[in-house]
């Protein structure tokens, strides 16, 4: 009997249960339906506290389509590991404890960048870990895709679509924001499939005087609206400039919501033009998983249960030249995966005229 321990982490997204269902699918047809899985309640908290349900194959049955998690998920920074909770757990030693307690023979961890890193530390502290790479923003480093990045890419691109026939009925310009925290991979794909005229990333600081001699060459060419894609974590060259801790402080004051309102508001300020700001924000994490993404947690699922079954631990499960493979778990902590402005997708939109606000 093979007993599993499993737990999602961190922001949810679509496909995280048709990865645990691939995991699941995938040990009960090598054991045998000899498994036990004890599915960890909102992430390290519930690996803390001990609390669990205990699942069946059936639990994973009919799963592969639904968003969200069957388990639920919650926030729990890895900066704050060392720290004990607000009633005096040691958090470190309370999960050892309940990992030796229910003696599992390994824990799947389905999370982003922050939760790899505590998998990492729990590898190192001895146990038996396996990470699922996680998240609708792309951005953890060792993999070429994540589950629920290209589901958030159609959401944002429909979101985009949408805004399309409004903005070029009335003749606006939209600011549309995208999410992917402090990288611009969901923008930068979502702005191209949704035909954006400019794209504005964290990875690539704009000048609002580009942005606006862009839209005025637009405008001169006839055309009576625009669309402006931008990362929630864009940031203007002059912020980029400023030292780490005062860029924050002058982000922490910003008199707007957000960096689109601020954006909207310097364009109508330069144009005059009617400006609207759209924020799809967190309807790009839920719904159900796109075709690719069911494929790609199906995959990774059944890769992950291959390792349990050779006792290959303490790596990350990832695609690499869209085969599935796997890495340590410490080759990929800590680091982010940003889009490098040199990348060929962004020479690609480049060359169709897609401007990125820096020249
Ligand atoms: O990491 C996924 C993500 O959706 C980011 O794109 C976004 O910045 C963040 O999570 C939002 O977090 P929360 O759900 O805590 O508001």
């Amino acid at each position: 009997m093979k007993r599993i321990g499993m737990l999602t982490s961190g922001g949810d997204c679509q496909a995280l249960n048709a990865t645990m269902r691939g995991v699941v699918k995938g040990l009960c047809h090598m054991y045998k339906d000899e498994i036990e899985v004890y599915g960890f309640l909102e992430g390290y908290k519930g690996l803390i506290r001990n609390n669990y349900k205990i699942l069946k194959a059936e639990d994973f049955s009919g799963i592969l389509t639904k968003g969200g998690t069957i388990l639920g998920s919650s926030r729990q920074p890895f900066k704050l590991m060392d720290q004990p909770t607000e009633d005096g757990i040691n958090k470190v030693k309370a999960m050892k404890e309940t990992y030796k307690k229910l003696k599992l023979d390994c824990l799947v961890v389905l999370g982003g960048n922050g939760s790899q890193k505590t998998a990492n530390l729990l590898s190192e502290e001895g146990l038996n870990v396996i990470g699922l790479p996680k998240t609708i923003d792309n951005d953890l480093w060792g993999t070429d895709m994540t589950f629920g990045f290209q589901s958030a890419v159609d959401i944002a691109t429909q979101a985009i679509d949408c805004i399309h026939t409004t903005a070029a009925s009335h003749n606006r310009v939209f600011v549309v924001e995208i999410m992917g925290h402090k990288v611009g991979h969901i923008t930068l794909h979502a702005g191209i499939a949704g035909g954006a005229d400019i794209i504005l990333l964290p990875e690539i600081p704009y000048d609002i005087n580009s942005v606006v001699k862009a839209l005025e060459k637009r405008s001169k060419a006839g055309k009576g609206f625009s669309i402006i894609a931008v990362a929630e974590g864009a940031i203007s060259k002059e912020d980029a400039a400023l030292p780490k801790k005062k860029r924050k402080e002058k982000i922490a004051q910003r008199a707007y919501p957000s960096v689109a309102y601020e954006i909207a508001d310097q364009i109508k300020d330069a144009c005059g033009c009617e400006v609207r700001v759209a924020v799809p924000g967190h309807t790009q994490r839920g719904g159900s998983p796109d075709a690719y993404d069911r494929v790609l947690s199906s995959r990774f699922g059944a890769y992950a249960a291959q390792l349990i079954k050779e006792e290959k631990y303490g790596r990350l499960v990832v695609l690499k030249d869209n085969d599935v493979t796997d890495i340590a778990l410490s080759d990929s902590a800590g680091k982010l995966k940003y889009v490098s402005p040199q990348d060929s997708i962004v020479l690609n939109a480049r060359a169709l005229g897609i401007s990125f606000g820096d020249e």
